[in-house]
């Protein structure tokens, strides 16, 4: 018998620790499944005076993949260059793991046209992927406060250009395959302002003949958060870098309903693990009251299975109990509309459950 699979678990802040609770009880009802739980955020601070202790760092990368939840909240936000932040630990343990894509994908559920602010016929058929660059860009080059000035280097390399650019291409590939439509890549920068927008749009030109059946757009980020929210249908996969792709996963969520249902998988070299995180964060301002979306969480786990675990099975029974139960009509209080009745984390969880043991 093989031997289970070792998942660390982040809960992280906020509202994180109800949502990866929430994910385990999934978990648990799947299979067999070796959990520990780590501090990462600011939770660690609180513990251990930074966000990322080395050994929980060392454990992610021992383990076969690690579920996350959110970091971050008022108790930390500081504007001391010198104090600790819950992000920190984010971003050290995407760039120590080498998790360099970042896959969103925003498949708004059929049953939840109405949750969207935008109109039902702009969401339908809409059926995008956003691959973000997740550890370079302006997240990771040189930053400094000298007085009353402060600075935030943005540095990108060809070869960091090229290879998430061939991870677009081939996510690109792959949703096509056995549609007879032709895949399609919208590569997104700021190539009338800023050099590594250029290096980025001719790096992306140079990979794009290595894939001869791909058609390969190129919008200014501007015009494509526009277009987003104008013909989000006419999207495939987005290859953007790293801030560009913070910014115009948040707005893509809301084609969906909610920021509470966009899922992410980050993901590195082949046979590494992976983290699998939802794109919202820690929701402050609902923590503790029961009440948050765990969905967005739950369809991250199914990244989980299929991308770090091998076990597509399992995350299509995910995805289908998530679309079983929102076509009931269960609705956490971000999705509800405001006649609409909501149930919480935990009413939504039991509904999922009962769902995978039909
Ligand atoms: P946020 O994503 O936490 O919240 C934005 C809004 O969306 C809030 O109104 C919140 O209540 C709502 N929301 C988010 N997730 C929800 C869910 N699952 N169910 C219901 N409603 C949900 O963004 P913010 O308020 O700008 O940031 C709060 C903290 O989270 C900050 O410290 C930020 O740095 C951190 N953050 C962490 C991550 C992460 O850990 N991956 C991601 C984004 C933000
Ligand atoms: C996300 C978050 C993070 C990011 C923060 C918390 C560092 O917003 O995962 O989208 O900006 O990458
Ligand atoms: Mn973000």
């Amino acid at each position: 018998m093989s031997k289970a699979p070792h998942i660390v678990l982040l809960p992280g802040d906020g509202i994180g620790p109800e949502i990866v609770g929430a994910a385990r009880r999934i978990l648990e009802a799947l299979g067999d499944f070796e959990f520990s739980e780590e501090l990462m955020g600011g939770c660690s601070i609180d513990a251990h005076g930074k966000a990322l202790i080395d050994a929980v760092l060392y454990s992610c990368k021992a383990a076969d993949a690690v579920l996350l939840g959110a970091v971050g909240g008022p108790k930390w936000d500081t504007t001391d260059p010198n104090a600790p932040r819950p992000e920190q630990g984010l971003l050290e343990l995407r760039k120590g793991m080498g998790l360099y894509a970042n896959l969103r994908p925003v498949r708004p559920s059929p049953a939840l046209v109405d949750a969207s602010p935008l109109r039902p016929e702009v969401i339908a058929g809409t059926d995008l992927l956003v691959v973000r660059e997740l550890t370079g860009g302006i997240y990771f080059g040189e930053s400094g406060r000298d007085g009353d000035s402060a600075h935030d280097t943005c540095e990108y390399s060809a070869a960091e250009v090229e290879r998430i650019a061939r991870v677009g291409f081939e996510a690109a590939q792959r949703r096509a395959e056995g549609s007879g439509r032709t895949p399609r890549v919208t590569s997104v920068d700021k190539a009338n302002v800023l050099e590594t927008s250029r290096l980025w749009r001719e790096v992306v030109g140079r990979v794009a003949p290595d894939y001869p059946d791909v058609e390969l757009d190129h919008l200014l980020v501007d015009n494509a958060a526009m277009q987003l929210v104008s013909r989000p249908s006419d999207f495939d996969v987005i290859v953007t870098e790293n801030l560009f792709g913070d910014i115009l996963s948040d707005e893509s969520a809301m084609l969906t309903g909610s920021l509470g249902m966009l899922p992410s998988a980050s993901l590195g070299a082949e046979g590494e693990p992976g983290l699998f995180e939802p794109v919202h964060g820690s929701a402050p301002d609902i923590a503790g009251q029961g009440v948050a979306n765990p969905l967005a969480t739950f369809l991250s786990t199914a990244m989980m299975l299929r991308h770090g675990l091998d076990r597509p099975d399992d995350a299509a029974r995910i995805e289908s109990a998530v679309d079983a139960v929102l076509d009931r009509g269960l609705r956490t209080p971000d999705l509800a509309g405001p006649k609409e009745a909501s149930v919480g984390t935990a009413e939504i969880t039991n509904a999922v459950l009962t769902e995978l043991s039909r």
